[in-house]
């Protein structure tokens, strides 16, 4: 056994990094995992501050450079220990490496047409830097059922990704998040809840094989 990093990557504001990041970690934990939650984006500090509402801030680390965000992976590697990267909305320095030394990346990105262009330069990130992980893809908050799935299938067909899956624009996100919980342990609307636990436990099962 060996734990295994996830990053949660994007170069675009709002896409819902953070809110993949929480729930990620909390569904790994969930597993029965020991997990550290790594917030690069000290600026909203989003992850601190949802595990801080949740009480468990002591999960969550902040690196300063890129070798103390490379001795946390292996420190944790070592000790079995899963780690969830959530990003800033920029390709720094540090939001690179931890993608290039990442078991997983996740690129959530919106589905409107001004959103395509992130999704070009995700694509181009992701390439260009042959991370040696699996990609994920997430289309987050659609409007339109059939407008994701067409998204969906065209991400199948570019090849870059191992899973593209799919959350609309549900309001439970919001009220969860502020509270510090995921949206199953909220519970308020079943399509969120069936949504992105079905991202969380693909991601895994890819991950596991990979294991
Ligand atoms: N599927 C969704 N439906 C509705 N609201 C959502 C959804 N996903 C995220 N949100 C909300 O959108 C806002 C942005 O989400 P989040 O903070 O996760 O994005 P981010 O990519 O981390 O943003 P930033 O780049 O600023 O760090 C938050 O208020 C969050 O609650
Ligand atoms: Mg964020």
């Amino acid at each position: 056994m060996a734990g295994r990093v996830l990053t949660v990557f994007g170069n675009k504001g709002g896409t819902g990094k953070s809110m993949t990041a929480v729930h990620l970690a909390v569904s790994l934990m969930d597993r029965g995992r020991r997990v550290i939650a790594v917030d690069l984006d000290a600026r909203q500090g989003d992850t601190k501050a949802f595990f801080e509402a949740r009480g468990q801030e002591q999960m969550v680390a902040i690196p300063n450079d890129v070798d103390g965000l490379l001795e946390l992976f292996e420190n944790a590697k070592a000790e079995d220990v899963d780690v969830v990267v959530d990003c800033p909305p920029a390709d720094s320095p540090m939001a690179m490496a931890a993608a290039e030394h990442s078991d997983g990346t996740i690129y959530p990105f919106l589905s409107g047409a001004n959103d395509a262009r992130s999704l070009g330069r995700a694509i181009r990130i992701a390439t260009q830097t042959q991370q040696p992980g699996a990609l994920f893809c997430l289309v987050n908050k659609y409007k339109n059922t059939n407008d994701a799935r067409a998204l969906v299938a065209m991400l199948g067909s570019v090849g870059v990704f191992t899973m593209a899956g799919v959350v609309g624009d549900r309001n439970a996100f919001n009220s969860a998040l502020r509270a510090g919980r995921t949206v199953w342990e909220m519970n308020e609307d079943a399509k969120a809840v069936l949504e992105m636990k079905a991202i969380c436990d693909n991601i895994h099962r890819v991950m596991e094989r990979k294991r």
